[in-house]
Order: structure tokens, then sequence, then C-alpha cells
């Protein structure tokens, strides 16, 4: 098996990121990892679903700066969020500490990723009465979902650097997890990945990508 060495790197807007050397992929965008959460997990996802209660699946935990970027939003917008994150490689203490995050995320994020870091694995964990956490460690492609979520959050490696995650199947697996009018959102836009999205039933709606990115995409199934 290839050794998952993971190296750092500062991105254009001051935040963290992670390469990985097994996938020869970064984490996140190097134009800004903060930027490129927001503006696609946050803005075009989360802040799109409605709903006083909102059940998340995010397909690839990383460094947890998505769900820290979530939990925020759900304390200042005051919504419950329950967010199920799947990881195969959970980061250890030794990559967390070299993560600038705590020093670079504004307001209560630093403190919420913090964390969100530390918090157990395989255990649903209360980080605030607003966001309640399960991080479990599988590989996507083997796990099988037992509950329903309004929004997920694809945040796979590319689909050039790992074609296995972005298969009409997978997607399929994640479309029968969906309630109705539930959103799927993704920052690759690669033609493969709108007809995987479609042939299982999705509607795809291209948005303009963060700073570096052409477009995004946001899947929504329809009943
Ligand atoms: C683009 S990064 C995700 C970045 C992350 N969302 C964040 O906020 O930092 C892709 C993630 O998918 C994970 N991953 C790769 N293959 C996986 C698999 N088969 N199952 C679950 N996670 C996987 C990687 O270890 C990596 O953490």
């Amino acid at each position: 098996m290839i050794q998952n060495q993971l190296s750092h790197i500062n991105t254009d807007d001051g935040t963290s990121t992670l390469y990985s050397s097994k996938y020869k992929a970064h984490y996140h965008s190097l134009y800004g990892s903060f930027t490129e959460s927001k503006h696609i997990f946050i803005d075009a996802g989360l802040a799109h679903v409605g709903g006083e209660e909102i059940s998340i699946l995010e397909v690839g935990l990383g460094t947890g700066l998505n769900a820290a970027l979530t939990a925020q939003w759900a304390i200042a917008n005051s919504k419950k969020i329950n967010y199920h994150a799947i990881e195969l490689y959970p980061l250890g203490p030794e990559h967390i500490k070299q993560l600038n995050f705590s020093q670079s995320l504004k307001g209560n994020a630093s403190a919420l990723w913090e964390q969100i870091c530390y918090a157990n694995w395989e255990t649903e964990q209360q980080i605030d009465e607003h966001f309640c956490l399960l991080k479990q460690s599988i590989d996507f492609t083997q796990w099988q979902p037992n509950r329903m979520y309004n929004l997920v959050y694809f945040d796979a490696f590319a689909p050039d650097d790992q074609p296995e995650m972005w298969t009409v199947e997978e997607f399929k697996k994640i479309y029968n997890a969906l309630l109705p009018q539930s959103v799927l959102v993704t920052y690759s836009a690669k033609g493969i990945v709108k007809r995987a999205l479609s042939e299982v039933g999705f509607t795809i709606k291209r948005l303009e990508g963060p700073t570096g990115k052409k477009h995004i995409l946001r899947a929504t199934k329809s009943n």
C-alpha cells in the first residue's frame, strides 16, 4: 500500500492546506483554503438549503475546515446541524498542530475547529447545542448509509486523482440517502461528474467558482 505522506502549505488567503503524496493532490485550492471552503460549501450549499434542522454528510473530512465553518454558520444562524463526516485517513495531532486555523480563522471558527479536530471518532459529539458531529473513519466506497441527509459536501480528491469516488454507483448511494429537495455541492464541474450526477437523477446547476476555479456544481434531488 502506498504511504499517505502529508506536507503543509500556506495558501494565498493565509490559511493552511495539506498535500497528499499518495494522491498527488492538495486538500484545498492554493488560492485560499478558507475562501474556497466558504464559497463552495457554505455559500453555495449550506446557505442555499432551508429548514431549522439540517443533516449534512461530508465525504472527506480532511482538515475539518468545512466542518468548522459549518458549525460557525449554525451558531450564527441559530440552526441545528447534524454533521456526519467520513474520512479514510484521519489526521494525527502532528498534522493538526501544524495547520494554522487556530490563528487564521475568524471569530469562534478557530475554537470550533480545534474541538472538531480533537473530538472522538465513531461516536456522536455535541460540539455546541447547534452542532452535533459524527466523525467516521471508513473508506467511502465501502460505506453504506443508514440515515438520511439534506445536504452533501462532496469533497473527495479530484476525479483524475481518485476516479473510484466519482462513479455512478457512488452517487446513486448518496442519492438514495437524500431527502427530497436535498442538495449535493462539489468543486468539480468536470463533464464526467456532471454526467454521473445526471444519470442518477440529480438536476445540475453550474455556479461560478471561487478564485482560480471557473465553475462548481450544485446538484438537487427533485423528489
Ligand atoms: C480534498 S480533501 C478534503 C478536504 C476537507 N474537506 C477539508 O475541509 O479539509 C479529500 C479528503 O478525502 C479523503 N479520502 C480520500 N479517499 C477517501 C475514501 N476512499 N474514503 C473517505 N475519505 C477519503 C482524504 O484523506 C482527504 O482528507
